[in-house]
């Protein structure tokens, strides 16, 4: 990258549809609904201001352990989502693609991820990737596991073990590290997220509930991007 500014990739993790709904006297299940229209306004625009990326963190391997009727309705949410709003954007020339452990979820829901993937492919707009049953120690253990048996069949030496090849086991493999990482609602925590990915990621932090987050907010948040020095541990 010669201009090291340029946003090519940014992710966040969408925090606070819970106190959203609290605050409006709402059940929390109507935070997640809102937190999820906004998903599709901020995917447009980002596609809008050219960014190339823009990746969501959905549901964490950790969320799995909420309570069943939470799971429940996250997951009714993204059932409905694939095939509704997601599949809407196909329209804005947007790529559609999704990381995390699979077999967690509901045949129907992998099969709808698929099928979102494959109809996508072509897309030239920017790549809306969703995490979702994703978290980053996992997808990090499984790099190494792959990797400790490419060794071990002599298909690799352990010399060959370098970043490149490292990166090349995740599940973003095909995409540049994060830019810029925004977490909403007040929390300063990474929780699992992007963790090898991130090394070199600006973050930023908005009190700002995710069902609040806005266009706007994001355009702020670039515009700031933009005069902070990145040096990745030079000087
Ligand atoms: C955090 O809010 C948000 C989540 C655990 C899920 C994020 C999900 C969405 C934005 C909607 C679903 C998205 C798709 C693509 C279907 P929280 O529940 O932790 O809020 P709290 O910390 O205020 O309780």
């Amino acid at each position: 990258m010669t201009d090291n500014h340029n946003v090519e990739h940014i992710a966040i993790i969408m925090d606070g549809n819970g106190r959203w709904a609290k605050k409006q006297g709402l059940p929390r299940s109507m935070g997640h609904k809102k937190g999820a229209e906004i998903v599709k306004e901020i995917a447009k625009a980002a596609n809008e201001k050219g960014v190339k990326f823009l990746t969501l963190y959905a549901f964490s391997t950790e969320n799995w352990g909420r309570p069943k009727d939470e799971v429940d309705t996250l997951m009714s949410l993204l059932r409905q989502y694939l095939k509704t709003d997601l599949s809407e954007l196909k329209k804005n020339n947007i790529r559609i693609r999704f990381i995390g452990e699979r077999n967690m979820l509901d045949a129907d829901i992998v099969q709808n991820m698929h099928r979102l993937e494959r109809e996508t492919q072509d897309n030239t707009g920017m790549c809306l990737c969703l995490a979702i049953s994703y978290g980053a120690r996992q997808e990090i253990l499984q790099a190494a596991q792959k990797l400790a048996a490419l060794v071990k069949n002599g298909d690799l030496s352990e010399s060959d073990v370098d970043i490149q090849n490292f990166s090349a086991m995740l599940y973003t493999h095909e995409m540049p590290d994060p830019d810029i990482v925004i977490r909403t609602s007040g929390e300063q925590r990474i929780s699992n997220f992007l963790l090898w990915q991130a090394a070199y990621a600006e973050f930023f932090f908005t009190k700002t509930l995710w069902p609040d987050f806005s266009a706007q907010e994001l355009d702020d948040i670039i515009e700031q991007f933009k005069s902070r020095e990145r040096r990745y541990g030079k000087i």
